[in-house]
């Protein structure tokens, strides 16, 4: 097992022996793995290409080290417990044996499918067993894994598929969440007859077994395919860099881009992370809300708790449904020890009332997390007080889909929870500020931008493709460093703070979706004339999205515009990059070299009237008043 952080002295000396030994650190956390082959070298790198390797030669298997490690001497221990959308169903225990069971065969399936080492295999699914089993016996065969989060559309899956160049993807008939039923082997469909030519086989979980459409050539039964399979499935064994997975996340421009994760380095941190941040014992029940369709539900549902040994739980289901108190039914069920969330769901319940957490008896937990995005004080006092009772300590996570695991947090009983700081760098991650020339800013109390200035295993190795974006994307804006895209603040202790970010992202309800893309499936409407896309600060949802639209024709149908556009948007990308406020301009503020001078937009977004800075420099001086007066 990795290191566990005992104490402030030992955090302390870790940190330095990171610093100034890295090699031997990283040495000491990876060797308790299995390694087919032993690593030669812990380390090579350099930020310009960027070209970096960790575990040099060494041969693993990630799957086997979720499950085969696991086997001989705590092969009845719970691994994974799955409740499900309706709580009046039966819950879903599986075993570290069953899960072995299931995963191979699944493994087998789909080598008799055609999947081999180096094939990507495309996920859109919901939150069900065989979503976790799936990727686990991609990794165990060296396929690689690219799950899509099924609430985007049809049109975003497609683009995501033929991104990847997948062969397969494997979704469910229907998703149940809350009380809707969405159909997603039909939008899968959709997406099929949109494009996705790489695509030989759909493979169809039955999840509810309402009726769908089916394509004999192509749509091939889950349930038959495994039928038969032999329970027992060698692992592909890999080299510690070979790919394990992609997983698509939004930037400043263009597409999102497939970050790509190794078997080796991945597999490394994201054990060292989980166990030391939430310090999990044998035995500890723990809970992560977060989809498998994001990077938290892929390294704190699946790999790092399994690769820990632990007992994950898996939700199908929403907050809100069959009522408020669902989640703290679920914690008392279970006796939760661990509970991992994010701020737009603990905001969300705030706002219904204390009432749904009175009467739970949530004296289980022992290390509440939030993720995603940054939490607000109001929010982090009622997480402290209404569900860690004062007693379970906050971790606040920063980290991202690009870093594989959580590099910024507070350890419990080590370092101390400060509202709204994430706190410090894990032990083995060198973060630091600096200001927009690349100067780094050592004193405490100051702002910048935040930077990793040494490699860590984890890390994103290349954006699918495309290594040149990966290049530009993270590793030019300042020479020599990790750029993560956000700005930090520190305290006169030097805890880190993340404010958001920097660039054309938007956080909403922790989903990242940039502007750029919003804006391009806005234009796609043909009465849109120019668009620019915004945050602006949301009480639930952290940051909601404000449109600014210059329409030609009718002004009067201007709420059918309106729709249409939000439909748009719903059919390009997916319901979460609906804009919830949509504004008619009859311009743009553009400096004299056209560009959109958006800090205003986002000032005039967030009601922040008085912050509009100069003027006068713009090349049309006169439309602020203009969007000002109209503004949401
Ligand atoms: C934001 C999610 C403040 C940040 C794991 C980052 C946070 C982006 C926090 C990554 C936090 C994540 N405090 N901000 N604790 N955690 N963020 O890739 O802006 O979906 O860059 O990964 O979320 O989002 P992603």
């Amino acid at each position: 097992m990795p290191t566990r952080i005992k104490n402030l002295e030992h955090y302390q000396a870790l940190c330095k022996k990171a610093i100034d030994d890295p090699t031997s650190f990283w040495d000491e956390q990876a060797k308790s793995f299995h390694w087919f082959e032993p690593y030669t070298e812990v380390l090579q790198w350099e930020f310009d290409t960027p070209d970096v390797k960790w575990f040099i030669e060494g041969k693993t298997n990630i799957c086997y080290n979720c499950l085969d490690v696991h086997l001989e001497d705590h092969g009845d221990d719970t691994a994974l417990i799955w409740e499900p959308n309706d709580p009046t169903e039966a819950f879903k225990k599986f075993s570290y044996d069953e899960l072995h069971k299931a995963v191979c065969k699944t493994a087998n399936a789909l080598k008799a499918m055609d999947i081999s080492k180096g094939d990507r295999v495309v996920f859109y699914m919901p939150m069900v067993p065989e979503l976790a089993i799936g990727i686990l016996a991609c990794a165990r065969i060296g396929a690689i894994h690219s799950v899509v989060f099924a609430g985007f559309s049809a049109q975003a899956l497609a683009d995501r598929v033929d991104d990847a160049q997948a062969k397969m993807i494997i979704c469910s008939d229907y998703n149940e969440r809350g009380e809707k039923s969405i159909p997603v082997k039909a939008i899968v469909d959709e997406a099929m007859d949109i494009s996705c030519n790489s695509v030989s086989h759909v493979l169809v979980h039955k999840n509810t077994g309402n009726p769908i459409n089916w394509s004999d050539d192509v749509d091939k039964w889950w349930h038959e395919k495994m039928d038969n399979m032999p329970t027992e499935c060698p692992v592909e064994i890999m080299d510690s860099e070979d790919p394990l997975f992609i997983l698509y996340t939004s930037g400043s421009t263009g597409k999102p881009k497939g970050v790509v994760h190794t078997h080796g380095g991945y597999m490394v941190y994201t054990a060292y992370s989980f166990q030391n941040v939430f310090q999990y014992e044998p035995g500890d029940i723990y809970w992560c809300t977060a989809d498998i369709g994001w990077i938290t539900g892929h390294s704190y549902i699946v790999y790092g708790p399994l690769l820990s040994r632990a007992t994950t739980i898996m939700f199908e289901g929403v907050p809100s449904y069959p009522d408020a108190s669902r989640f703290w039914n679920i914690v008392e069920k279970y006796k939760v020890n661990q509970f991992y969330t994010a701020p737009t769901a603990i905001r969300a319940l705030m706002a219904c009332g204390d009432e749904w957490t009175e009467g739970h008896d949530l004296t289980s937990l022992k290390v509440i997390g939030s993720v995603g995005e940054p939490i607000n004080e109001e929010a982090w006092h009622w997480y402290n007080e209404k569900i860690g009772c004062f007693k379970a300590p906050i971790v606040d996570t920063w980290w991202q889909t690009e870093t594989g695991g959580i590099m910024i947090s507070s350890i419990p009983g080590v370092t101390d929870c400060k509202p709204t700081y994430a706190a410090y760098p894990l032990p083995g991650v060198q973060a630091v500020l600096v200001d927009p020339s690349g100067e780094e800013i050592r004193e405490y109390n100051s702002e910048g931008l935040l930077c990793i200035s040494f490699p860590w295993p984890s890390m994103i190795r290349t954006t699918y493709g495309d290594h040149e974006r990966c290049k530009q994307v993270y590793f030019s804006a300042f020479e020599g460093k990790y750029f993560t895209g956000d700005g930090a603040r520190t305290d006169s202790e030097g805890r880190i703070r993340v404010i958001g970010r920097v660039d054309d992202v938007i956080n909403v309800s922790g989903h990242r979706i940039g502007t750029a893309e919003v804006e391009n499936a806005i234009n796609a409407h043909p009465r849109v004339i120019e668009s620019a896309v915004v945050g602006y600060p949301h009480e639930i949802k952290g940051q909601g999205i404000y449109a600014y639209l210059i329409c030609s024709g009718d002004s009067e149908l201007d709420d059918t515009v309106r729709n249409e556009v939000i439909e748009v948007v719903r059919r390009e990308i997916g319901p979460i990059a609906k804009p919830d406020k949509i504004q008619f301009v009859p311009a743009l503020p553009k400096t004299r070299s056209g560009k959109i001078m958006r800090r205003i937009l986002r000032k005039i977004a967030a009601k922040e009237f008085d912050q509009l800075g100069d003027v006068s420099t713009l090349l049309n001086p006169q439309i602020v008043a203009v969007i000002k007066e109209n503004a949401l």
